[in-house]
């Protein structure tokens, strides 16, 4: 291999916060004037990198094997003279008419067979040998050309991946994923449980995906396919980065994200990229919700990325400096809510703040879209000033750059559980994982504590204290990974609703958690309970104290066999059976709870729980937000005020809406984590 590795392809990226965003010149190609001022109001703002060609195939190949790359050469060359970096994208994106028009197998086809005519974006058909074969041709051309241009720092594969197709080819490949992961039909039928009404097949070919006109009631079928639709869409991004790769070692790759989205298991694409990024569009200022909670939903969502490659920074790759034109009402950013949250953003482990978009489009789906420069044209706006005096900040900023989060507490949180559990049937229609993991995130967060959102095949070694919230789909790797890490002196918390089934989906039997779970909480569930929307059941604590805890929606009986019982049922013919358990396994704790508890009850067990990783609790003052990063020696703590009024923190006065950063020496030991 003449490769670089992936940490040193990183080394490419300037050791600066990057500050930019998404520009499309090529909208404006008649408009030299406007071309000009674009850089000189870069300039003025701050600006060291812009995201080029992200929808640009029609311009670049306005007709199969005619291309048009020298206005592309005009532009980087002017961005590099002024101080600008490129991070290039591969223009799958979108594809051009003619594309379409003589490859119709390149469309995709919907869950009812239906084959999508010519437009809009995002919906290709990943497996059609054509479509890759054209990208790749284009990616060769873009990497040829542009691999050794001074200005490029980064590859951006493509736009937001997602979605599926329903073709024969793609049903051909999932036959094929089937059989490879099976390798018989007969090991098919008994992992999928297919004797249940009738429904065993003969061989792979009889087998199509799940379908609203067709079989949708078979929980195995359903969860390989969205692993296959991960597969597939992994297996295509490969293809893109296979050829940039070859003829650009040195130069990193990313591919932009979209928050949590559930359509592809992003633990399982994020190894094939250098560097994660992804954009993030919250409600800033929604009705209803206190800005500290859409904060803490936000630092949430960046948690989630960063914890993908905890060893090194993300970047945020699309926010908005202004609105965006897809919620239901796009209200403004509040003055100061712009710095605010893109200090969050760094705070949380980005290197970078950048926008969709640099200047509004005159036509078209988002020419309503905010962006740093409006319609107005001029940079005597709200909206441009926040943004050049956040460049400005950022710059000052600089020595955060490839610092990075060193968290004790992982919290898992796993795509193939979310697929598992929202595909179950039973219980009752509130089972709200993605609910239950954010709302342990937050009260952590509330108590000084930033946590890692990690997969089921996360080694926890490098963690104190490790939360297992409803992991009903529990991986034999994750309950052998439980075992050594609470062995080895950490503290483990499983809730409700843990190791119900295997990752084909079948229960284990012999006693929920499965798989040799039980012995390690020392506790079996017998049977759980499911309440109505407003019943409730309470807790009682045997230590005393912090009694005043709802519980709701799910509560399992279990039957202890060695562990403590911490806390007890108050209510119903289960009052006085454990809900909240301890028992000491190795050097380490592991802790059940049994029923979902409100924010008052959470904090009571979080809080016994942590410091049973000899962490600190602290209750932060209301609206405050605290996380660190590390580099060399020296912890640096940025504290975010999201309330109205100001807060005193640690000595230090911040004010309403206002962040601050410091930093402090430290040895090596006092680095949380001890890494
Ligand atoms: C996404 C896309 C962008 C743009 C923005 C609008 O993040 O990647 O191309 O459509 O949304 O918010
Ligand atoms: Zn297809």
């Amino acid at each position: 291999m003449n490769g670089k590795n992936s940490f040193e392809r990183l080394e490419r990226l300037p050791a600066k916060l990057l500050h930019g965003g998404d520009y499309n010149p090529e909208q404006w190609l008649d408009r030299p004037d406007i071309l000009k001022q674009d850089i000189d109001y870069m300039k003025a703002a701050h600006i060291n990198v812009v995201t080029l060609g992200v929808f640009s195939w029609s311009v670049y190949e306005p007709e199969e094997g005619e291309y048009y790359f020298e206005w592309l050469d005009a532009i980087m060359d002017r961005l590099y003279e002024n101080g600008i970096y490129v991070i290039l994208a591969t223009p799958s994106g979108a594809r051009p008419a003619w594309l379409d028009e003589k490859y119709p197998e390149v469309m995709r086809v919907n869950e009812y067979g239906l084959r999508n005519t010519h437009g809009i974006r995002h919906n290709h058909c990943m497996s059609s040998p054509i479509y890759r074969r054209k990208v790749t041709e284009m990616n060769e051309k873009l990497a040829l050309r542009y691999g050794r241009h001074p200005a490029l720092i980064l590859w951006h594969v493509s736009n937001e991946l997602g979605g599926s197709c329903y073709c024969e080819l793609c049903r051909e490949r999932f036959r094929q994923f089937l059989e490879e992961r099976y390798h018989t039909v007969e090991r098919l039928n008994q992992e999928w449980w297919t004797t249940f009404w009738s429904h065993r097949f003969g061989n792979f070919t009889q087998i199509d995906p799940p379908s609203p006109r067709g079989e949708s009631s078979i929980h195995g079928l359903n969860l390989d396919w969205k692993r296959f639709t991960t597969w597939n869409m992994t297996d295509y991004m490969k293809s893109e980065i296979e050829v940039l790769r070859r003829i650009t070692p040195d130069i990193p790759v990313t591919t932009n994200f979209m928050r949590l989205y559930k359509g592809l298991d992003y633990h399982r694409m994020a190894p094939e990229l250098d560097i994660v990024s992804w954009d993030s569009y919250p409600a800033w200022g929604k009705q209803g919700e206190t800005l500290w909670d859409t904060f803490a939903q936000t630092a949430f969502e960046h948690s989630v990325m960063r914890s993908m490659k905890p060893d090194r920074p993300y970047l945020l790759m699309e926010s908005t400096p202004s609105i965006v034109n897809w919620h239901q009402t796009n209200k403004l950013k509040r003055p100061g809510i712009h710095r605010l949250s893109s200090l969050q953003a760094i705070a949380c482990g980005a290197d970078s703040v950048l926008y969709f978009q640099w200047r509004k489009a005159r036509g078209s789906f988002e020419q309503h879209h905010g962006a740093v420069i409006d319609h107005l044209g001029t940079n005597d706006t709200r909206v441009y000033r926040e943004v050049s005096q956040l460049g400005e900040e950022l710059m000052k900023l600089d020595q955060l750059c490839g610092s990075t989060a060193h968290n004790d507490v992982a919290v898992l949180y796993d795509w193939e559980n979310r697929w598992a559990i929202e595909d179950m049937a039973g219980l009752s229609d509130r089972k709200r994982y993605d609910e239950t993991v954010q709302e342990i995130y937050r009260v952590l967060l509330r108590h000084g504590i930033d946590s890692d959102l990690v997969s089921e095949e996360t080694e926890f070694g490098r963690y104190k204290v490790v939360i297992a919230p409803m992991l009903y789909l529990l991986k034999p790797q994750t309950a052998s990974f439980m075992k050594k890490f609470t062995e080895a002196g950490g503290v483990l918390l499983a809730t409700y609703m843990s190791g119900y089934v295997n990752e084909n989906t079948l229960c284990y039997l012999g006693g929920f958690p499965g798989d040799g779970l039980r012995e390690v909480f020392g506790l079996y569930s017998e049977e759980i309970d499911s309440l109505y929307a407003d019943e409730t059941n309470g807790a009682v604590f045997k230590d005393g104290g912090d009694n005043a805890c709802e519980i709701r929606d799910f509560c399992e009986i279990v039957k202890v066999q060695d562990a403590e019982i911490m806390a007890v049922y108050t209510q119903d013919f289960y009052a006085g059976e454990p809900v909240l358990t301890r028992k000491v396994w190795g050097e380490g704790q592991a802790w059940y709870l049994a029923a979902r508890m409100d924010e008052a009850g959470m904090s009571s067990v979080l809080r016994r729980v942590c410091e049973a990783g000899g962490l600190e609790w602290e209750r932060l003052p209301t609206g405050l937000e605290v996380h660190y990063r590390y580099k060399e020696g020296v912890r640096y703590t940025i504290a975010l005020n999201t309330a109205r009024e100001k807060i005193i923190y640690k000595k230090r006065l911040i004010e309403a809406l206002d962040a601050v950063v410091w930093e402090e020496e430290i040895s090596d030991a006092d680095v949380k984590g001890n890494r």
